[in-house]
């Protein structure tokens, strides 16, 4: 069986998670410390702060926006649901946009033709790894005076016009969970440039606690803390920092590869007609966490075919990114809402097989069973309905 996806971890970072369980300190420490000092080094910010996963960071990065109850903000429906719930955690109204077809990140002017007297802010989702046009969201929110808010999760390694994601704007939240690039088993990393939201972010993923466990553990002279504000328990412990530190150190090179195995994905299927093949166009810069086909000439019965297919022939594969419109949860919020393109995608795409390391013969194979399969299932396809 050939999995969608593996984390890449090694003896390496079982051995970092081993020397910190006996360490003495397991979370929050001087571990969780040297990772975001090492993270925010590699995005090039000048903060990161450590939490337990991409979900907190964005709910703790709305708050730290100023977002509450009354506001709107804008972001692509075409996201997995945390995108969206993160709004809704501090009480403002997720507001969909739409999706550009070839990029699937949010289109900036349907997302402009979207903004009312209510509208806080934009978040930007990088999606599976494609860097979103950070400047084109960044213009914008200058003309409106919006927030700009990048839902990284999947973009750790992607870079935008030469420079890493996490640099370009205030509030950037990326996901460990073990579908990204890197894993931490889960985790999540808030970058920032400004030092006030650096502090307060500090406070509230620990209860607002105004002095952390580790000062008053190194002080000679006792003293109390205090709570100053609702904080959460959003902690990293320093197993999962550990562990991060040591996949930190591989990104780049796990980047490559993954960025080789596209490239042959790429390469295999460039002459076949029925499917349009990611896109990544120049200044911008994918770490692949997914390679997703758009199927061009087929309704989602063929694409559901051809999974199964594929699935049958021993290859794991996933639909097109969720829109979260459609789901039970936001039934309220999809009245009045026409996101073609969003749903289309989700109907019509295909995710194939993509980690590290993946052996020459199962990108041969995956390659192989994927273009036979497709071509039988547009060409009945098509001898259904002869134009
Ligand atoms: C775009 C996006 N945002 C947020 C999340 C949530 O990340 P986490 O599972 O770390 O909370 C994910 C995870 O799949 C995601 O893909």
């Amino acid at each position: 069986m050939i999995p969608i996806a593996k984390p890449y971890l090694t003896e390496e970072e079982a051995q970092a998670a081993y020397d910190t369980i006996l360490s003495g300190w397991i979370t929050q420490g001087p571990k969780v410390q040297e990772f975001e000092e090492k993270f925010a080094a590699y995005t090039g910010a000048k903060y990161a702060v450590a939490v337990s996963n991409c979900t907190t960071a964005l709910h703790l990065a709305m708050i730290v926006a100023g977002i509450g109850p009354g506001d709107e903000v804008i972001c692509p429906s075409m996201s997995y649901i945390a995108t969206a719930n993160a709004i809704r955690y501090v009480g403002a109204t997720p507001v969909f946009a739409e999706v550009e077809p070839d990029t699937y990140n949010l289109d900036a002017a349907d997302a402009e033709a979207r903004i009312t007297d209510r509208t806080k802010a934009i978040l930007l989702v990088h999606q599976i790894g494609m860097p979103a046009d950070i400047d084109a969201f960044k213009d914008l929110c200058g003309r409106y005076n919006l927030k700009l808010l990048e839902d990284a999760a999947c973009a750790a390694g992607s870079a935008y016009k030469g420079a890493k994601i996490g640099s370009h704007s205030e509030l950037v939240c990326f996901s460990f969970h073990p579908r990204k690039v890197i894993s931490t088993g889960d985790g999540g990393m808030i970058t920032t440039n400004r030092e006030d939201y650096y502090n307060r972010l500090k406070l509230l993923r620990q209860h607002g606690m105004s002095v952390n466990d580790r000062v008053r553990h190194e002080a000679s002279r006792i003293i109390f803390e205090d709570h100053v504000e609702l904080g959460y328990n959003y902690r990293m412990t320093d197993i999962q920092a550990a562990v991060g530190i040591k996949q930190l150190e591989k990104l780049d090179w796990i980047v490559e590869e993954r960025r080789k195995i596209a490239a042959a994905y790429d390469q295999a299927f460039k002459d076949i007609d029925s499917i349009r093949l990611p896109q990544e166009y120049d200044g911008y810069f994918s770490n692949y966490q997914s390679y997703s086909i758009y199927l061009k000439d087929t309704a989602a019965v063929s694409r559901n075919t051809l999974m199964q297919k594929l699935l049958d022939r021993g290859i794991a594969t996933r639909r097109g990114i969720m829109n979260t419109h459609r789901e039970t949860a936001y039934k309220e919020y999809a009245t009045d809402v026409s996101l073609p393109v969003s749903e289309d995608l989700q109907d019509n795409s295909i995710i194939l097989p993509l980690y590290v390391p993946m052996k020459q013969e199962e990108i041969k194979f995956v390659t192989e069973c994927f273009t036979q399969e497709v071509l039988a299932v547009t060409m009945s396809k098509s001898m259904l309905q002869p134009d």
